[in-house]
């Protein structure tokens, strides 16, 4: 294919990509999910198969993403049309951008809901909420919070402008100092909390519950979300990253970016996840609390550390931080299709898409208090959003990415654009992608969901 230039601009280093890219993977995933789905599903053999999922699946269909993005230059959807056709493969294929565009613009519409509690916190924090408070009442605090939907939609709200303010201007403008200076500051709090975990009483119970491998607990459910979140994660699926990749300049190694963007978001993950289970022990908490946990544990241990109020507000302000780098980039994939296709405006784009979100996250403000009951199969609008994205089109969307570029792509143009200088690696990740991957996700989706 000629040697294309993206319209939407371009990163402007290697570390500049390196941390945009983890700044859409590290998020609410990391450090609101991945301990509360730990939780529900058992602990140890729960880790045990997202990791296995990550190395696999996950790094494999990463770097393929970015692969097509760079070799494509536009949003996902015209860079799977306009690769499809260079390739001579049906035209179907731009179904990979559509799908994944929609499934971003779904996630975006709870994720934005999440990513207000997280925000609220930083008052609760900042105003001393829980100075002094025992286990009860910063799950009261929490149950007060999700049980009012006008305080949800206010911050829910907020969020999303926040969100949209950025895609509006071009993610490649302006966002890349803020993530500079706050992704460094996430992992330095993290380490705080993990300290503090290790002084506690339940720390070895903490690391027992992540760690110790109790394959009895796994269930085909289990393995289904452990798959599903390894995509969760890292931004995958779903075209984030591709659209990403469309703005990385040629002279970066995809491997190398691959490997640190993967390393980083699962140490951070692992980090939230020891920092919070000991403090969930300690106090006699249910690890199986659900999408609570994080808002019920870590105001405890703020409660009980010197300047704890400080470090509370500054923690859920990274928190807020990290999940606006990531929300953005669930908006990038239908935005920049806006852009390239109808050709409106960025903003107007943006703005448009934000609206429709903010709508449907209506669905997930009051899946948490007045339509708690409205059930399908027992989930609630949120839990099926989620289990619907999360579990089954960002590992479809997977799959498809790595049949195309295992199979239908020419091998010459895939080796030419991945660059790897390692030949063994490069065959290696080759017969992953084509084989391993797509075969662990029909297996994993099929025995899990039949
Ligand atoms: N990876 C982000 C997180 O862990 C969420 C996300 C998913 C962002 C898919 C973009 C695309 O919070």
């Amino acid at each position: 294919m000629a040697e294309q230039n993206s319209i939407h601009g371009l990163w402007r280093s290697r570390w500049l990509f390196i941390l945009a890219a983890s700044g859409s993977a590290v998020g609410l995933g990391n450090i609101w999910k991945f301990p509360y789905i730990t939780g529900e599903n058992g602990g140890g053999a729960f880790v045990l198969m997202y990791l296995v999922c990550i190395a696999l699946i996950g790094v494999p269909v990463m770097l393929a993403e970015i692969m097509l993005g760079r070799l494509g230059r536009q949003s996902p959807i015209n860079t799977m049309r306009a690769i499809a056709k260079d390739q001579g493969a049906s035209a179907l294929w731009s179904g990979i951008g559509w799908m994944g565009a929609l499934a971003g613009f779904l996630i975006l519409s709870f994720y934005s809901v999440i990513a207000g509690w997280a925000l609220a916190y930083i008052f609760r924090m900042a105003g001393g909420v829980f100075d002094g408070i025992t286990a009860q009442g910063a799950s009261d605090v929490f149950s007060g919070l999700v049980g009012n939907p006008e305080t949800l939609l206010a911050w829910h709200s907020i969020f999303m402008v926040l969100t949209i303010a950025v895609v509006a201007r071009g993610v490649n403008q302006g966002l890349e100092k803020a993530i500079k200076v706050l992704m460094p500051m996430l992992f330095v709090l993290l380490m705080i909390m993990l300290g503090y975990a290790f002084t506690s009483d339940g720390f070895s119970q903490g690391l027992s519950f992540l760690f110790s491998f109790d394959f009895s607990k796994l269930t085909s459910e289990s393995l289904v979300i452990a798959m599903g979140h390894s995509f969760f994660t890292l931004s995958l699926g779903l075209g984030a990253i591709m659209a990403y990749g469309a703005y990385m300049p040629h002279t970066v190694s995809i491997g190398k970016t691959v490997v640190i963007v993967a390393a980083l978001d699962t140490f951070v993950a692992l980090v939230a996840g020891m920092a919070i289970f000991p403090i969930v022990f300690a106090n006699g908490l249910e690890p199986s609390s659900g999408p609570g946990l994080l808002f019920q544990t870590l105001p405890l241990a703020f409660s009980q550390m010197p300047a704890g109020d400080f470090f509370g507000t500054l923690f859920f302000i990274l928190v807020a931080f990290a999940a606006w780098s990531s929300s953005i980039s669930l908006a990038e994939p239908i935005v920049a299709w806006a852009v390239e296709s109808i050709g409106v405006s960025r903003t107007n784009a943006a703005t448009w898409v934000g609206v429709a979100a903010w709508l449907l996250g209506l669905g997930t403000i009051f899946s948490f208090n007045i339509w708690s009951d409205v059930t399908l199969f027992d989930k609630t609008i949120f839990d099926t959003l989620d289990f619907l994205t999360t579990n089954i089109l960002l590992p479809l969307g997977g799959l498809f990415i790595a049949i195309f570029v295992g199979w239908i792509m020419r091998k010459k143009d895939v080796a030419k654009e991945v660059k790897m200088t390692n030949p063994m690696l490069y065959k290696v990740w080759f017969v992953i992608l084509k084989f391993i991957a797509p075969l662990g996700v029909l297996a994993v989706l099929i025995n899990g969901l039949l």
